[in-house]
């Protein structure tokens, strides 16, 4: 595992996102892995503005994101599918038909996180970016007594309810979601995790330091042959 520590979000955005549009410029095809919430978007943000540059296309580049909630319409404001389209794809050439997503609303969920693994084991990720959540979640594993696997659905812990509801101001936030596994993830030729801020420093203490445990779900990754981590200073601030 590879821990990269620099000064704050926007560096963090700067090289994390370098990294993707590099990639993408060496395999145009390349298969991203996704994710959604506040530390990715100076990513991708830098990914756009190096689209806009001229500096890299995404016309044939096909992503699949981690996780998605459960039962709120896709074009709900706070759906990852809006998220994903709002903070990336809309600033980019991406094909519509190339951006893939967890269906939140299937109604056989049991089918629907089946038919994404069938997809994802097919397409093979390249790169998949993830975020942490200030108890070790990845995607949205939470911590529990085993690793996961393939993808299922999820029932959000507390920790992961009070992060995430300050953007539910209307509608109160779902307290489900459909993650991929964490040992789909760990099929990724490379995992890029990315972490800013004193919120998450307890959580990559337990990450870098700490025992390999489902209870820390992110400890996993020293266990990938190519994983790096890129952390701002507030969250390196216990290691
Ligand atoms: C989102 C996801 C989550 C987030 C994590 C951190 O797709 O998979 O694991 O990465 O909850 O969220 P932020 O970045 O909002 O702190």
């Amino acid at each position: 595992m590879k821990v990269i520590i620099l000064d704050n979000a926007q560096e963090i955005g700067k090289a994390a996102g370098q990294l993707f549009v590099d990639a993408v410029k060496e395999n145009p095809e390349i298969v991203l892995g996704l994710a959604t919430g506040a530390t990715p978007i100076p990513t991708y943000e830098y990914m756009y503005k190096a689209y806009e540059k001229g500096e890299v296309s995404f016309k044939n580049v096909r992503t699949y994101n981690l996780d998605e909630y459960v039962d709120l319409p896709k074009e709900d404001k706070n759906s990852y599918y809006t998220f994903m389209h709002e903070q990336l794809f809309n600033h980019t050439d991406i094909k519509e038909e190339n951006v893939h997503f967890l269906n939140g609303n299937a109604e056989d969920v049991d089918a629907e996180c089946l038919r994404y693994d069938e997809e994802l084991r097919n397409a093979g990720i390249d790169i998949q970016l993830l975020g942490i959540g200030r108890n070790g979640h990845i995607g949205f594993n939470e911590p529990s007594e085993a690793f996961t696997k393939t993808s299922f659905k999820v029932q959000l812990t507390d920790s992961t309810i009070e992060a995430n509801s300050k953007y539910f101001d209307e509608n109160p936030m779902p307290h489900y979601a459909l993650t991929m596994g964490v040992g789909s993830i760990m099929t990724a030729k490379q995992v890029v995790l990315i972490a800013t801020g004193k919120e998450k420093a307890e959580a990559m203490a337990a990450m870098i330091n700490g025992d390999v445990t489902p209870q820390c779900p992110a400890s996993i990754l020293h266990f990938h042959p190519n994983a790096v981590i890129f952390m701002d200073k507030d969250a390196a601030s216990l290691l």
